[in-house]
């Protein structure tokens, strides 16, 4: 089969129809075996608690060729594990591991022709999610849930790619301390919404989010994990319990300290010494690394040293090492890639 005609160095973070999507079904306390749909539409019961009580939660990777013309994804057993916790913090049935990787291997393989080619730049988003799929009226979770995984091809999730972006102090919050931050659950995204819509329309790119209990630390974005670099080269990440742990930002300390030799540091990241880093990024699947140029505190701009025009050099760094790693140039630790074809 011949790859789609699509115009893959122009996509962009957009949903477009694949042929095929993935379905399971948890019912009378086990999963059924799995089957690929060419249907992307879903039938439930208006009292669904996913429509009520907003019971759902989802992953998000990539399928992407490698440099020599295998598709790959990256760290599965991570999105697996993440998926897994949300859904067990949420009440839903937790879906194994194996399965998880299995549905997703089978899922790509039936939309081979939507991998985007080595070198474009794009990948395939992969989608995996889970929602409580049976009736209840009363606050209670379901007793039935649905495992899908939908498939799209995508470009770069900023329009600007690895141009640095603005953005701003928001004065709402994303997650409650010892609430739902650490888990992909659609709730918090819903959450954001608004925040992100307002935000967009002032003309910055995202919300930086700071401590819901103090506003004195800084959490994440709506859809990244922060990095930050210190004037001495020092990679430092924010510790939060109420953030989502990255796969990107785990890769990329890794990464930082085995490929780079550079000190990594986990550890809160007060707001106020924000001003003093020498390059800003936020992290993530969709982005890898997207540079922070500036940011809005109420009016006032921190400009970080980096500037507006370009990827700083110890983020560019790391950026082009992971996705090295990724696309086959560089050797990867042990089970980061794991090949579909
Ligand atoms: N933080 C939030 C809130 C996210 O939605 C995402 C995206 O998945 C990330 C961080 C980055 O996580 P990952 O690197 O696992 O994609
Ligand atoms: C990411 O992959 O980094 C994301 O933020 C995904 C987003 C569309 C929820």
């Amino acid at each position: 089969m011949a790859k789609k005609n699509i115009d893959w160095a122009n996509l962009s973070f957009e949903y477009q129809p694949t042929d095929m999507s993935y379905v399971s079904q948890w019912k009378d306390g086990v999963w059924d075996d799995g089957q690929l749909v060419a249907d992307s539409n879903i039938t439930l019961n208006e009292c669904a608690c996913v429509f009520q009580y907003a019971q759902t939660c989802f992953e998000g990777l990539k399928a992407y060729e490698t440099v020599d013309g295998k598709v790959v994804i990256f760290r599965p057993d991570l999105n697996a594990q993440r998926l897994a916790d949300s859904a067990r913090t949420l009440e839903m049935a937790p879906v194994p591991e194996d399965k998880f990787i299995e549905a997703v291997k089978q899922v790509v393989k039936a939309n081979i022709d939507y991998v985007p080619p080595y070198g474009s730049g794009a990948a395939l988003y992969i989608r995996p999610f889970e929602f409580g799929s049976s009736a209840v009226i009363g606050v209670a979770p379901a007793d039935e849930y649905q495992f899908r995984i939908l498939v799209t091809p995508v470009g770069p999730y900023f329009k600007e790619g690895v141009k640095p972006i603005y953005i701003r102090v928001c004065d709402c919050d994303r997650a409650a301390p010892h609430g739902t931050g650490h888990i992909k659950a659609g709730l918090n995204y819903a959450m954001s919404l608004h925040n992100i819509v307002e935000a967009h329309k002032l003309g910055f790119a995202e919300n930086m989010y700071l401590d819901a209990a103090t506003r004195t630390y800084v959490e994440e974005t709506g859809g990244a994990n922060f990095l930050f670099v210190t004037k001495d080269g020092k990679l430092v990440t924010p510790e939060s319990d109420s953030i989502l742990p990255s796969i990107t930002r785990r890769s990329l300390m890794i990464v930082a300290e085995k490929y780079l030799g550079m000190e990594v540091e986990q550890r809160k990241v007060r707001f106020d010494e924000v001003k003093d880093f020498a390059e800003i990024g936020l992290c993530g699947t969709a982005a890898v690394i997207s540079p922070i140029g500036k940011i809005n505190d109420h009016g006032t701009d921190i400009e970080v040293p980096s500037g507006m025009d370009e990827i700083g050099p110890v983020l560019g760094k790391l950026r082009e090492t992971l996705i090295d790693i990724q696309e086959g140039r560089l050797e990867a630790p042990e089970g980061w890639i794991v090949e579909i074809k």
